[in-house]
């Protein structure tokens, strides 16, 4: 049985629930094409069997290693950028501490990231942590040859085998990358670095279910079983029904394509707890990524309440009338705390005190949720008991197969990404690349008639 629920009552003042029930012939469909393999983007269908093909060797293998690498490592660094990097980052920091960076006896490695900028005084800095702590690190780029983690990788290849020795270092580096090309396949296979490998037909975006997600994870020192299982129970639920009413990623996938009929273009997922953060940027990525091509697709943006009603609250209670929200609701924290008395009551909390948190922040999301409904803002609600391994899985596998399914809907491919090619083409020219000799001269020209 899943644990995840979805909602979406508080659309209703925009969208007639027969608008959504509407898309139930068409997402059948769209089932029944992705099983078969014959819609768009057919060759990147492997995450949707992901879950169940994870064998017990693989995971092991995983488990494993990451033992290794949690007893001789303080740090862990992930080097990845885009799906090589936020599906990881996403589940650690969910399933983290808040304040993991700061306690040093937890058992756990601290996970640090590198690739995803190349911001100098980010690289810079971390090297200069790493001069000080035992440190392993993981490569992970499917095509091997993105800019962003092939920089990052190869400041700390160096800065690692100058601080253990070539063999020392050899030990602490795990590449993950495709199984054949690539020049990170073959610097692995030179340099005798321990490998894993993100199968063919599953996209960047869609690999947090692969070593990709998992190792990182497992040596974060959470459960990637549990967390597969919940995926596993996301997958049969969907595979025993299609119908809307019984499905939450039909009816999510539905619903949000019936807001954008009505010009709702931008969807803003909202968490009320700042570890899902990250999720958030994962949604992001995947949805941006899969939906917004051919001029058209849903914006993908994200806030944090309460702390972003005082920054970004006014915008949608009263701004421009083109968005729609989607709460990922927690019913449980696992700690407790509650409002204390204050003889002197001040500050007027007193009406509070004896409650906990949970139930304020609670209270906060209902308020607000009527308030910008009453505002013309539809509301979605994704809800989870409590954040753990096993409702992440489900929250994953969930995301990814609406994003599959809502992308047919839109009619485009949701596997493939053309346009994050045009910056890399400028780049490339801009720091004269050999082979993009022609791009250099055209856009050197283009820059001087600008001036
Ligand atoms: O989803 C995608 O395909 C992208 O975001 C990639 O994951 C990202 O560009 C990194 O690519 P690679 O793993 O080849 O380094």
């Amino acid at each position: 049985m899943i644990d995840l629920k979805f909602d979406y009552i508080n659309a209703l003042d925009v969208i007639d629930q027969q608008d959504v029930i509407d898309f139930q012939k068409q997402i059948n469909t769209h089932y029944k094409s992705l099983k078969e393999g014959t819609g768009k983007g057919n060759d990147f269908l492997g995450w949707a069997e992901l879950p169940n093909e994870i064998n017990e060797e693989l995971i092991t293998k995983i488990e494993e290693l990451a033992e290794e690498i949690r007893i001789k490592s303080r740090i862990f660094v992930v080097i990845g950028i885009g799906g090589s990097y936020l599906g990881a980052r996403a589940i650690i920091e969910a399933l983290s501490n808040s304040f993991a960076q700061l306690n040093q006896n937890d058992g756990n490695p601290i996970i640090l990231y590198a690739g995803q900028n190349i911001s100098e005084d980010y690289t810079a800095e971390l090297l200069k942590v790493l001069d000080d702590y035992d440190y392993s690190l993981t490569v992970i780029s499917k095509s091997g040859t993105t800019t962003e983690p092939a920089i990052a990788f190869r400041l700390l290849k160096n800065h690692l085998e100058s601080k253990y020795g070539k063999l020392d270092a050899r030990d602490r580096i795990i590449a993950i990358t495709d199984k054949e090309r690539g020049a990170l396949k073959q610097l692995a296979d030179e340099e005798g670095y321990q490998t894993f490998i993100v199968p063919d037909d599953v996209g960047g975006r869609y690999s947090v279910l692969t070593p990709v997600g998992l190792l990182p994870i497992a040596v974060a020192g959470f459960n990637i079983r549990e967390f597969i299982g919940g995926a596993i129970k996301m997958k049969e639920h969907v595979e025993s029904t299609s119908y809307i009413a019984d499905n939450p990623v039909s009816a999510y996938a539905a619903t949000r394509n019936a807001l954008y009929n009505q010009g709702k273009t931008v969807e803003i997922t909202v968490n009320y707890e700042p570890k899902l953060f990250y999720l958030t940027e994962w949604w992001k990525q995947l949805y941006g990524e899969s939906e917004g091509k051919e001029n058209k697709g849903i914006f993908p943006a994200g806030v944090g309440f309460t702390t972003d009603l005082h920054s970004m609250g006014q915008y949608i209670q009263e701004g421009l009338r083109n968005v729609f929200e989607t709460v990922i609701s927690v019913e449980k924290p696992k700690r407790k705390l509650k409002v204390p008395v204050d003889s002197k009551n001040l500050d007027g909390l007193n009406y509070i005190a004896g409650k906990r948190l949970h139930e304020v922040n609670h209270m906060a999301e209902t308020g607000t949720t009527l308030a910008h409904v009453d505002g013309e803002v539809p509301n979605l609600r994704i809800s989870i008991p409590e954040i753990n391994e096993n409702t992440l899985g489900q929250l994953v596998y969930f995301y990814e197969m609406a994003c599959a399914i809502s992308g047919y809907i839109l009619d485009v491919n949701p596997f493939d990404q053309p346009g994050v090619e045009a910056y890399k083409k400028n780049m490339f020219a801009l720091l004269g690349k050999p082979g993009f000799e022609k791009e250099t001269e055209e856009i050197y020209n283009r820059l001087s008639s600008e001036k």
